[in-house]
């Protein structure tokens, strides 16, 4: 018997959410709204009109896109709606852990306080509380501004360490090799923190990237890295270092009309810990459960695959070994009861 997988079954699944970017999580609603209330012209001031804006193709037209959108965020209270509102509706798909990517360079870079950006959020992973979700913070370096930026971002972020899990890299991979920031992401490590990095998906030097990252730099996950499949000795190596990759359906298909559905179901298959993440999901029309309810209906996932994608999720989140078990005995419950 065909087992058919439901909205309200991959909506309701327990799950942990790796790769959320929270500035694309900006609505249209509420970017109308912060416009206003900082009386900055954004050019629109209908909901179609923010909604036309939403025209790109590949990954340097969304980023253009995506950063002109961010001169709504100007105070600290712009950044704890923002997250808010984003935690509302990670509660609706049953997000039971995130850990949120958060890109201050493109804050400071306008003019905005680092604090104002850092304690908005942070204040709202503290009422995320009261929603049942355990909210955490990935500070981002935005790879195609320099290194000293980059330097610069990671001293001040010292000064809110308590506030920060990790470090990540993302934005235009073109010519923005991860080997740039070799010595933020050694920093990072000395001071504690988890490491991340994106590996977009068919990037110019994609495998390339990819070893870098796993072998030289040594992060722990790879954001989307789905092209880690062109070499069998990384995926080997993926497998025994216990490497997540966070693969993004509705991204990957905006961006480059592929969902990379079989590339999943290949590494699943071998044993990488792969899971299904929303990336911005308010610019490619779906959050995480619709993330997982697409690629299960369109590459015919089984509910066994669905489940194991779920699990991975908790399995490489940055969580005690005891929350995880907590979490996975989540998952097995919710799964005995539907
Ligand atoms: N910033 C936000 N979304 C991104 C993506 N998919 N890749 C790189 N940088 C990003
Ligand atoms: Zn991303």
């Amino acid at each position: 018997m065909v087992e058919e997988i439901t909205k309200e079954f991959t909506h309701g699944l327990p799950k942990a959410e790796l790769h959320v970017h929270i500035e694309g999580t900006l609505e249209p609603e509420l970017k109308l709204k912060l416009a206003k209330r900082n009386h900055v012209n954004i050019g629109q001031s209908t909901i179609e009109e923010v909604k036309e804006t939403l025209k790109f193709n590949n990954l340097a037209s969304f980023l253009d896109v995506y950063y002109e959108a961010m001169n709504v965020l100007q105070t600290e209270q712009d950044f704890y709606d923002l997250a808010m509102d984003y935690l509302h509706r990670a509660a609706k798909n049953n997000v039971r852990h995130v850990e949120i990517f958060f890109d201050p360079q493109a804050h400071t870079s306008r003019g905005v306080a680092f604090a104002d950006v850092i304690n908005g959020l942070y204040r709202a992973t503290v009422d995320a509380r009261a929603l049942n979700v355990d909210a955490r913070l990935i500070m981002c370096f935005l790879r195609d501004f320099s290194r000293d930026s980059a330097r610069e971002t990671l001293e001040e972020a010292l000064k809110y360490k308590d506030k920060i899990l990790g470090v990540g890299l993302d934005s235009d991979e073109h010519n923005n090799p991860p080997m740039k920031f070799y010595n933020q992401f050694c920093k990072a490590t000395e001071e504690g923190f988890h490491i991340t990095a994106h590996a977009d998906p068919d990037q110019p030097r994609s495998i390339e990237h990819i070893r870098d990252l796993l072998e030289v730099i040594g992060v722990e996950r790879v954001d989307h890295g789905t092209n880690i499949v062109e070499d069998p000795d990384l995926v080997d190596y993926a497998v025994k270092n216990e490497i997540g990759l966070t693969s993004c359906t509705l991204s990957n298909n905006f961006l480059n009309a592929d969902m990379k559905g079989k590339e999943v179901i290949e590494l699943l298959g071998k044993g990488v810990k792969i899971s299904i993440h929303s990336d911005d999901p308010a610019y490619f029309g779906g959050y995480i459960g619709d993330n997982y309810y697409t690629i299960a209906t369109k590459f015919d996932l089984t509910r066994d695959q669905v489940i194991k994608l779920v699990k991975n999720s908790f399995e490489s989140s940055w969580i005690s070994d005891e929350q995880k078990a907590l979490y996975l005995k989540e998952v097995d419950e919710y799964v005995a009861k539907h």
